[in-house]
């Protein structure tokens, strides 16, 4: 182990898991420095390695600054929980105004491989440790926390560089994400995300291709197009294609409302401007492609990204009107809010081009959703048992936890039309699964598509590893899901 309090200035952040009343093994050399504060702390009771417990220690040698962080019962400490720690001890280091930090844990057990120690280390930091100063004159945080050591010993070294680079690399995909999500409506217009997907297709050799009004009317993306024309912002449909391999590609779609007034269906007044992050699915997919960019891994992802506000206008599209969709059905709009299905449903249509080997869209879709499962779980549904399985696995191992909803043949009943093939809202019952149901006629039943519900994932109220606001959702449970693909 090197020494945690003797590198650099800053703050060193050690996590321990729980223990009794015996300080673990190599917590001594803190103590000691840190002239006994460490035993005193124990003894009366304020740290025992509580899973979010933290105590910052002042020591008299390197850094300075101690942190330790508390990361529960030994058994249970994994790549999550070291993920956590890290980002539970750099909101430590940004309030404290630290801009390095050094990170290691003390006695994680076996679960922890050196890899994860390397990657949960700087992905937690990213996460813990984001500031968004874009939009002040004045900032707000002391500094930014612009560099991570993760200590580990000699023997480790390999294993936990391969772990960083990989999380180097998601935390990068990550970190666009989330600034990206912060972003209003009049920063971040569809144009800003075709720019976004331009710099990333410069910077590392995507083929990206973006699709304006006049084209999206050629190749008939009239529901993207309906929900678009109450606008002055023109629409867009954006492709990235990352080519690393062989065999068809998975692609990701995701939902890039810029923002949601709700359209003639307005939204009321209270918390609308929470609406500038209906564009974290999009978000999502553009962090992804920022990590495939840098890892390189060998495999092949189409990313698309339908996008466009949604504003009430002379123009609007309205309740009752019908719209022929890019498959070819017809969509009675009975709700204009309900627009997020309706872009998305031409973008999956599109997407059939791209001769898939699965078909993964990822959206802001649902207020019921939240109501469901809150702020814990992104909501999962599809028509391939496997890959809802896949992506299930991929979202525990990334921390970004999914939960299945049943798309049984029942509740297709309630997005029957009266006057055309199908309606874009089934009512108040079951409104996450009625969404996942009308997006599921949009695709070939022969290619495995899911599903994922971001509504109450991709924004959060704060807590001790993640201030409160955008979490980039998405962004490593994809970067999981692609590289256990690409083996
Ligand atoms: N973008 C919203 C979903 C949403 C709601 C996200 C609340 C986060 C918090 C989506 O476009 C929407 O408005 N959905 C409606 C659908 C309804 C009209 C069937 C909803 O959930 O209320
Ligand atoms: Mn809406
Ligand atoms: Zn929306």
């Amino acid at each position: 182990m090197g020494r945690p309090h003797a590198v650099g200035t800053g703050i060193a952040v050690v996590a321990l898991p729980s223990f009794d009343d015996r300080l673990p093994r190599g917590v001594g050399d803190l103590d000691r420095i840190t002239g006994g504060q460490i035993r005193t702390a124990v003894r009366r009771g304020d740290f025992s390695g509580e899973r979010d417990q933290t105590v910052l220690f002042y020591a008299s040698e390197g850094p300075n600054r101690v942190v330790l962080v508390g990361m529960g019962e030994r058994g249970d400490v994994d790549i999550n929980a070291i993920r956590r720690a890290a980002a539970v001890g750099a909101r430590v280091a940004v309030k404290a105004g630290a801009e390095t930090m050094t990170f290691s844990a003390i006695s994680a057990g076996r679960k922890v491989s050196p890899e994860d120690l390397g990657r949960g280390a700087v992905e937690g930091a990213a996460l813990g440790g984001w500031t968004f100063e874009e939009l002040r004159t004045e900032r707000k945080s002391k500094a930014d926390l612009t560099r991570v050591t993760v200590l580990v010993d000699e023997a480790a070294r390999t294993a936990a560089a391969r772990g960083r680079r990989i999380g180097d690399a998601v935390a990068a995909g990550h970190l666009l994400a989330r600034g990206l999500q912060m972003l209003p409506g009049n920063f971040c217009p569809p144009s800003h995300l075709a720019s976004v997907a331009r710099s990333l297709g410069r910077r590392y050799g995507h083929r990206v291709s973006v699709l304006r009004r006049s084209q999206l009317e050629r190749e008939g993306l009239n529901a993207l197009l309906a929900v678009a024309q109450g606008s002055a912002e023109e629409p867009r449909l954006i492709t990235l294609e990352y080519r690393g391999g062989r065999g068809a590609p998975v692609v990701l779609v995701g939902k890039g409302v810029t923002f949601d007034s709700g359209g003639i269906s307005i939204k009321p007044a209270l918390h609308m401007e929470e609406m500038k992050f209906d564009m974290s699915g999009a978000a999502a997919v553009l962090g992804t492609f920022e990590t495939l960019g840098r890892l390189k891994p060998r495999i092949n992802v189409v990313g698309v990204i339908p996008s466009t506000e949604n504003l009430p206008s002379g123009t609007a599209v309205k309740p009752g009107d019908v719209v022929e969709t890019h498959l070819g059905k017809t969509v009675e709009v009975i709700n204009t809010d309900a627009e997020g299905r309706l872009i998305l449903c031409d973008a999956l249509s599109y997407a059939r081009k791209f001769k898939p080997a699965c078909l993964v869209d990822v959206a802001t879709l649902t207020g019921a959703i939240v109501i469901g499962l809150g702020h814990t779980a992104t909501g999962l549904m599809g028509n391939d048992d496997t890959l809802v399985d896949e992506l299930r696995e991929a979202g525990e191992r990334s921390g970004e936890r999914c939960w299945p909803l049943p798309l049984w043949d029942e509740y297709r009943e309630l997005i029957k039309s009266t006057t055309a093939d199908i309606k874009n809202v089934g009512g108040r019952a079951a409104g996450s699964i009625t969404a996942g149901w009308f997006l599921r006629e949009f695709v070939d039943d022969d290619t495995p598509w899911a599903h994922l519900d971001i509504a109450g994932t991709a924004w959060h109220e704060g807590d001790a590893a993640c201030p409160d606001g955008p979490t980039a959702v998405g962004v490593r449970l994809f970067s999981e899901f692609v590289l256990s693909r690409a083996g």
